[in-house]
């Protein structure tokens, strides 16, 4: 029998957290053959909330899970952990300026490097959920400079699918017969979403998504804006933001990464930029990435046309300046 896996959720008593847990117990995230130990770190204020989902794990009966550590110190909470979700952080309220929202998260990721650099089993894989996303985990990247950088990623893996099933819908095709779209950038509503590399497998063989939709006005605007816009849509609607969406995601974005993602196809993933496709180097950006072996690599040598770069480097830019003002908030 394989050992049991140890898999960190921060903001565990959350709503995200209240997907996620579940689709982890059920081997969603690494396998149904994946004995998994469920750690939950949630804040005081949260901790009768995170008890009771505790009973509920118990109540659940799930034959892969092997344990759970249901915590509000965040030391014990990393303690040992092989993966880690990072979901817990600060909500932007009404009124509240992007800069207070900045820093109370920059505060939260700084400190919770720090215990998952200290106490995370080594090689451990970091996905950073709660927004401003890419900076949590920039801010994360940084103050645990022992974590290889390569260990940490943010999630943009639900706008990735997000474009899938809009492209799904349009053409009223299978989504899981949908491939290779693209999500550059931030998850803020400034995100790339590109189906220039896009394919659909049909009775007649894989084509190109922009010789099957046709319509490129519908591809170059309400495509883009649609899948940007999706989260606030969803608040919208049911006056709560995705979270069984977000949960999905983030267990496709770890079961890829340590699984390896299928031949031909690649991934969204926010990962720390070498500056490929031009995009700043030192940040977290997302880019399309295959896995192999537990590790991600940042597809090569794609066409980016002149409507392209330009949205490549609008996103690139708010990065950068999301990385300015949460070094701002630290000084
Ligand atoms: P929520 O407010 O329901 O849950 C957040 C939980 O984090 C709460 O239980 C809160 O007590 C906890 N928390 C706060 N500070 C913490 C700390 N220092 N340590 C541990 N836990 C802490 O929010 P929800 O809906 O579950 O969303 C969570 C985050 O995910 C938000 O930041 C949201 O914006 C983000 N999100 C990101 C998406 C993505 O695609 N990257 C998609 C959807 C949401």
């Amino acid at each position: 029998a394989k050992e049991p896996v140890r898999v960190l959720v921060t903001g565990a008593a959350g709503q995200i957290g209240y997907a996620l847990v579940p689709m982890i117990a059920r081997g969603v995230m690494l396998g149904a053959d994946q004995p998994v130990i469920l750690h939950m770190l949630d804040i005081p204020p949260a901790a009768e909330a995170l008890n009771g989902v505790k009973m509920e794990l118990v109540d659940a009966a799930f034959p892969l899970l092997k344990g759970v550590v249901a915590t509000t110190d965040v030391v014990e909470a990393c303690t040992g952990v092989n993966v880690a979700v990072m979901v817990g952080g600060f909500p932007r309220k009404e009124g509240m300026e992007r800069k207070d929202v900045m820093s109370k998260n920059v505060s939260i990721y700084k400190s919770q490097a720090s215990a998952l650099e200290q106490h995370a089993a080594p090689n451990c894989k970091v996905l950073v959920v709660a927004n401003p996303a890419n900076t949590n985990a920039l801010i994360l990247k940084e103050f645990a400079p022992s974590i290889p950088a390569k260990n940490i990623t943010c999630l943009t893996r639900l706008d990735h699918n997000r474009a899938l099933g809009q492209i799904s819908e349009k053409l009223n095709v299978q989504v899981s017969d949908v491939k290779n779209v693209i999500i550059w950038g931030n998850h803020s509503s400034s995100q790339y979403p590109d189906v220039n590399h896009a394919t659909v497998m049909t009775p007649s063989g894989e084509k190109p998504v922009r010789e099957l939709v046709k319509d490129d006005a519908w591809l170059n605007g309400e495509f883009i804006t649609t899948v940007q816009q999706r989260g606030a849509a969803i608040i919208k609607a049911r006056k709560l933001s995705s979270a069984l969406s977000a949960a999905s995601a983030a267990c496709d974005h770890i079961r890829d990464w340590v699984l390896g993602t299928p031949e031909g196809t690649w991934v969204s993933m926010g990962v720390y930029s070498d500056g490929s496709y031009n995009a700043p180097a030192g940040v977290i950006y997302s880019f399309p990435v295959t896995c192999k072996n537990g590790e991600w690599t940042i597809v090569q040598g794609l066409a980016i046309d002149e409507f392209s770069r330009k949205k490549l480097d609008l996103t690139g830019a708010e990065l950068t300046e999301e990385k300015e003002l949460a070094y701002s908030c630290l000084s």
